[in-house]
Parts: C-alpha cells; sequence; structure tokens
C-alpha cells in the first residue's frame, strides 16, 4: 500500500528527548514525518498526538538502529510508502561513562553502531535522493564531546568526532546541490541521555540547558546551512578556545568538566 507521494523528514530517536522535540518542532512547521526508533508504541502514541496537534501525517517504523540491516529495512518501507525523505535528522545516539579499558564488548559494538554506522548508512540510503530532487538536508546530531577526547567518555567522544568530520566534508561536497548538511554540537542537555549511560549530572561542571536550546539552534542552524551549530555562547566558546590551546590541555580540561569518570 503506498501513500501517494509523500515528503517526509525522518526523525531518528525520535520517541523521547532531543528527537521528540525536533520532531514536534518540525511538525509545527508542516512538515510530515516518519518516525524511527526501537519504542513503537511510544512512537505511534507520540504521532497521534503530533498529527492532531499539527494536522500533519505522522509514520512510525520501530527499528534497532545497532542492527546493520535497519537502515535498508527503513528505506524499503519508505519506497513501499511512497515516502520521499527530504530531511533527515539522525538524533538516534547512545553513550557509556567508562573507562574504555572497562567498558563492556556489547556497549562499545552498540555505541559505535547506532552513533556511527547507523548515521553513515541512513544518509548514504537518502543522500542520492536529495541530490536527484535539488533540495532537502540532513542535521546530525553531533555533541560538544566530539570537539576532542573526553576522558571517562572516550568512545563515545570518539563517534562524535566522526559524525562531526564526516557532516563537514559532506556539507562541502554538497555545496551547490541544493542540500544542506548540519552538525549541531551541543554540551549537556536534560534529557534521560546521561542516566541511561551511567554519567551522573550532579558532578558535571557544566550548565545542562533544556531542550528548547538545542532545538532552537539546529532549526537555525538548518535555516541559514551552517557547517556546524553550536547552541550556547559557552558551547561555541569552548571550541574556539582550543584553536589557542594544545590537545592535551582541551582533553584535560573536556574530562574535568564532565566528570564522567568514577560513576561505578
Ligand atoms: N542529552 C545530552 O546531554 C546530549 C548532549 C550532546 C549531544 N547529544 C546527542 O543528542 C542525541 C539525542 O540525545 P537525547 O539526549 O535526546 O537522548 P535520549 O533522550 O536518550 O534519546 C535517545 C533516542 O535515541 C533512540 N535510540 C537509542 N538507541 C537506539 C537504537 N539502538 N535504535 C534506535 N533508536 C535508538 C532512543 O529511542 P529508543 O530507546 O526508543 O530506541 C531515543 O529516542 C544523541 O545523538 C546524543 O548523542 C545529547
Amino acid at each position: 500500500m503506498t501513500d501517494g507521494n509523500r515528503e517526509v523528514t525522518l526523525v531518528t530517536g525520535a520517541s523521547m528527548g532531543i528527537g521528540r522535540a525536533l520532531a514536534d518542532a518540525f511538525a509545527g512547521q508542516g512538515h510530515h514525518l516518519l518516525l524511527v526508533a526501537r519504542s513503537g508504541r511510544m512512537l505511534e502514541d507520540l504521532a497521534l498526538e503530533i498529527g492532531r496537534m499539527h494536522g500533519v501525517r505522522v509514520f512510525c517504523f520501530a527499528a534497532d538502529l545497532a542492527e546493520p540491516g535497519s537502515p535498508q529495512r527503513i528505506a524499503e518501507y519508505c519506497r513501499k510508502r511512497g515516502l520521499h525523505v527530504t530531511l533527515l535528522v539522525n538524533c538516534a545516539g547512545i553513550s557509556r561513562a567508562s573507562d574504555f579499558s572497562e567498558l563492556p564488548s556489547a556497549a562499545l559494538e552498540c555505541v559505535m553502531a547506532v552513533n556511527m554506522s547507523a548515521a553513515a548508512r541512513l544518509i548514504r540510503q537518502f543522500l542520492p535522493g536529495m541530490i536527484a530532487a535539488r533540495k532537502g538536508g540532513i542535521i546530525n546530531l553531533a555533541s560538544l564531546g566530539g570537539a576532542q577526547g573526553v576522558p571517562g567518555l572516550a568512545l563515545y567522544s570518539a563517534t562524535k568526532s566522526f559524525v562531526i568530520t564526516l557532516s563537514e566534508a559532506l556539507h562541502m561536497e554538497l555545496k551547490g546541490t541544493g542540500v544542506r548538511v548540519v552538525a549541531v554540537c551541543p554540551g549537556f542537555i536534560e534529557t534521560g541521555f546521561m542516566e541511561k549511560a551511567g554519567h551522573d549530572a550532579r558532578r558535571v561542571r557544566l550548565p545542562i540547558n533544556p531542550v528548547d536550546v538545542v532545538v532552537k539552534a539546529a532549526m537555525r542552524g538548518y535555516r541559514q546551512n551552517r557547517m556546524l551549530v553550536y547552541p550556547t555562547l559557552l558551547d561555541f566558546l569552548l571550541v574556539f578556545s582550543q584553536r589557542f590551546t594544545p590537545r592535551f590541555v582541551s582533553a584535560g580540561l573536556s574530562g574535568f568538566l564532565a566528570a564522567a569518570r568514577n560513576n561505578r
């Protein structure tokens, strides 16, 4: 059964947190949505709520993005339903606070699969269609943690560096095609993310900002086709100051500010 030729904004990690808020914000601008996360029931409830509130069509696809075949299954679902993804928001992400030597191997695989492989595979699935249509875009949720290695979050920060550099390169490759690519680099945001990662928010030495700070910054950054978006002035200053600082100082400072070690 197809749903005609409908343009949708695909949001991964849409069941809660930043993804949920971004889905709501884009629906408020009239975007039809395709929501992806593992929690199918939460997605369906959210789809009803957003559809009713904003008068847009909302589709759901429950998928575990740690599974390598998920991006292709999502693309096949779109083809069957006649959905054209004109905006891809790669928001699903996970972390685990731990010294790297103690990181369980299952967590290692899962963090890399969701934060890097799934995001890259989804881009590869949907980018050619955007280029052919000469419009559309990709918003990748990176992190301030990706601007340098973060002790206690070594793997997470490395995956977010991947997201940043992939986004930068794509932003430049796609100049003149009508397709935008934006990487959003927030500091700490008030969601359930840190708790799930075993990262004690009370120890963090940086402000923990509400979700709307990153949503507004992402929407503005996408509108203005910015390559990198830092939601707050402090986020920007922390990254800007790295131009005058040896890398080992930046890495040490980020470890001190994030305070992700010794959470056992
Ligand atoms: N919160 C922060 O402090 C912060 C700071 C900087 C960057 N970020 C980034 O912002 C993004 C969103 O974070 P958030 O704070 O909104 O986190 P969150 O509230 O924990 O939400 C994470 C989302 O990702 C989905 N997800 C997790 N694992 C998945 C999997 N295997 N397959 C499919 N979906 C999966 C979750 O849905 P299900 O559990 O239903 O699958 C959920 O919808 C992440 O990429 C994160 O790295 C967050």
